[in-house]
């Protein structure tokens, strides 16, 4: 038994903020930002519920399903709304769906999680799951600080699956977590996102690459089958060194950093909702979808795309 997609979508709050804007504010460039990072602009504003719902109704649409017909709410953000109640029952209630509904928190490893969270609960009777990503990161974000401010955005993406019989999309997933890294990468409650960037840029593409690996192994394909690599959108230069050890070439990886910038548990969907609206996935391709991020967690997913 697996489960199959059924449909796709994201959204992002319209105001831009470009690195050029960040400049009045603080001691930064359009040129460094970009060099350093591949970053271009960042979407600021919503909520993760307000993003996650939009994301959501598109997923439905695009999936051709009533949300009525939902029976779980797999939510992964790592900002929700409140800290009680979980955001995803109020996206849930928005929606009209009564089922179960909970939030997931694994950073920016979130959407594989929820997706893993999504297949298990689908093996054990939920027929049919909405899985988001969903973050509002400027909401935790110190816009003095010109080490976290040129980093990171807000936005949501969502995918509809189902049960099926046989093997599905989803042929495998790689998930681990080090807590003994929780240093290095944090936000105290009622304070802003901080991180060690050298230290999470070093073990992020060591990681990302070990995870990638297993998950490959996994579904019993190799690197050479991987016809896009979809992966956790924190810095290009990480995506880039993490490409060069799986020796994939760069043209086989989707980039969206450098008009979103990291938005964390929502980055892997919407860039899977950028490549197949873009049409760079096709039926029968082998797709990776890899992330890292605070806790430290990682996950990494190989699926199939079937339409
Ligand atoms: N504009 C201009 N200069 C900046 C700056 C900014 N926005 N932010 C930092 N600097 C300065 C630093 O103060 C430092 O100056 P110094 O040499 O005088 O001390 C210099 O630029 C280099 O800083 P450094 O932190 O060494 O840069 P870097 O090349 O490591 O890039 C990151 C910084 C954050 C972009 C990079 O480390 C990174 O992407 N890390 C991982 C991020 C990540 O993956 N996060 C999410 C995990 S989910």
């Amino acid at each position: 038994m697996g489960v199959s997609f059924l449909g796709w979508g994201a959204a992002v709050p319209d105001r831009v903020v470009t690195n050029a804007d960040l400049t009045a504010t603080l001691d930064t460039t359009d040129e460094w930002i970009f060099e350093r990072t591949g970053i271009r602009e960042r979407r600021v504003g919503g909520s993760a519920g307000s993003l996650g719902l939009l994301a959501a109704q598109r997923a439905l649409a695009d999936a051709g399903v009533d949300a009525s017909t939902i029976n779980y709410v797999v939510l992964a953000t790592t900002t929700p709304d409140n800290l009680i109640p979980a955001t995803a029952p109020t996206i849930a209630h928005q929606l009209g769906i009564h089922a179960p509904a909970m939030d997931v928190n694994a950073a920016c490893a979130g959407f594989v999680y929820a997706l893993r969270t999504g297949v298990g609960l689908a093996a054990t009777g939920s027929s049919r799951i909405l899985v988001i990503g969903a973050e509002n990161l400027s909401r935790w974000t110190d816009w003095n600080d010109r080490t976290m401010a040129v980093l990171l955005g807000d936005g949501a993406g969502a995918a509809v699956i189902e049960a099926t019989d046989g093997p599905g999309d989803v042929l495998s997933f790689d998930l681990g977590s080090d807590g003994s890294l929780a240093h290095l990468l944090r936000c105290e409650h009622g304070g802003t996102i901080w991180m060690d960037g050298k230290e999470v840029f070093r073990r992020a593409v060591r990681i990302m690459v070990d995870s990638a690996e297993r998950a490959i192994a996994r579904a019993g394909i190799s690197i050479d089958d991987i016809s896009l690599v979809i992966p956790h959108q924190a810095n290009v230069r990480i995506i880039q060194a993490a490409c060069q050890r799986l020796h994939l070439e760069m043209n086989r990886a989707v980039v969206v950093l450098d008009r979103y910038g990291n938005t964390s548990s929502a980055s892997i969907p919407l860039a899977v909702d950028e490549a197949r609206t873009s049409n760079r996935l096709h039926a029968g391709d082998y797709v990776l979808l890899t992330g890292f991020g605070a806790g430290m967690t990682w996950a990494s997913s190989v699926i199939r795309w079937a339409t």
